[in-house]
């Protein structure tokens, strides 16, 4: 290991976030009752600018009066590129009351960008004497976003996770593409003629902002994220695509609906098989090394330290889902 340690971020349970316009009201007593981890309430995109003001109140109301019960609530606030952005820091601070935990960031380009909003939020805090420090959720969505990811996350010690925005990175590099996390058949690859015959080999075209999101997060101790799939009449489009990203390192993924919070939930929890797997490679690395042996064999497979390392990831993930959920 690195002789530089990693702060520790709070620990929360993050395996479905469920969006929820918050122009709309009527729905926010559906989201507590679902099984999502975190609620997002949403004053950015989903609300028409006609509507910014009445959501924003929706919101603080029902950030004072409801339930929430023990899921962890965030507020997407508008980008710092519109006058709507210090506001919503002034009046979610302000007028909130101490139930909010999070505030998520949309279109961070560069660390000033987060600089400037705790900036706003540690001088509030300080003022209404609030006795919870809000953390922050950074969606990365510009390329501006992944080029600079390395020193955004130096822009604030509240930054706790980041989430992949798939539309809006989508149009700031100009993918073609019109589907919320879609996929397009253009993205392939002809294979060479096997048997007598060709292959179209669809090719992931998110893998690499998600990949440096998970590589560069990492090493600043975030959660990392997936964003939106946009057709949620398509449960199994769902779920491949958040296995992907549990397989790269994501530990959740948005709800834009909520028939896609079971489904985020089932993905991001780790399967039974996986978990007694690492259980094994933990029992048989034990007893290697009380026998004097670095390395030992399991199912026919190398296992060594590292094993040990992969392994306890696995459990202490499933051991914080246990606990928290
Ligand atoms: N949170 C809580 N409940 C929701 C919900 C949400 N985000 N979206 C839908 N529901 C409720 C509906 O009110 C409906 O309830 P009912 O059965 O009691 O009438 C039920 O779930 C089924 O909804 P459905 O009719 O299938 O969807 P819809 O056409 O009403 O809404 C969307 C579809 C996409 C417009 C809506 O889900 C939505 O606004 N999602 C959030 C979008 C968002 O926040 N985007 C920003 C991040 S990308
Ligand atoms: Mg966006």
């Amino acid at each position: 290991m690195s002789f530089t340690s990693v702060p520790t971020k709070p620990t929360r349970l993050n395996r479905s976030q469920l969006f929820v316009p918050g122009s709309k009201p009527e729905l926010f007593d559906k989201a507590c009752k679902s099984n999502a981890d975190i609620i997002c309430l949403d004053l950015e995109d989903a609300v028409a600018p006609q509507d910014k003001e009445q959501a924003k109140e929706n919101v603080i109301k029902a950030l004072n009066e409801l339930d929430f019960g023990k899921k962890t609530i965030s507020v997407r606030i508008n980008g710092l590129d519109t006058h709507y952005c210090y506001r919503d820091v002034v009046d979610l601070m302000e007028q909130g009351g101490e139930r909010l935990d999070l505030i998520m960031i949309p279109k961070v380009g560069v660390a000033a960008d987060v600089y400037a909003i705790d900036m706003m939020v540690t001088q509030i805090e300080d003022k209404i004497n609030r006795n919870k420090k809000i953390g922050f959720e950074l969606i990365i969505e510009i390329s501006m976003g992944i080029t600079n990811l390395d020193s955004i996350l130096t822009g604030s010690k509240r930054i706790e996770s980041l989430h992949f925005g798939y539309a809006d990175y989508a149009a700031s590099v100009r993918m073609r593409t019109t589907n919320i996390g879609g996929s397009n058949s253009d993205y392939s690859i002809l294979t060479d003629e096997t048997n007598g015959e060709r292959n179209i080999h669809w090719n992931d075209m998110w893998h690499y902002p998600i990949s440096k999101m998970t590589t560069i997060g990492r090493a600043h101790g975030m959660r990392i994220i997936d964003g939106p799939f946009g057709d949620f009449s398509d449960p199994d489009g769902f779920k491949s695509h958040a296995r992907r990203t549990a397989i790269l390192g994501c530990e959740g993924k948005w709800a834009i609906h909520p028939s896609q919070v079971d489904l985020a939930n089932e993905v991001f929890t780790l399967p039974e098989s996986e978990v007694q797997k690492a259980k094994d490679i933990i029992k048989a690395m034990r007893e290697a090394q009380e026998s004097g042996a670095g390395a030992a064999t399991l199912n026919g497979r190398l296992i060594d330290a590292a094993s040990i390392r992969q392994a306890e990831q696995i459990i202490e993930q499933t051991k914080l889902i246990e606990t928290l959920s």
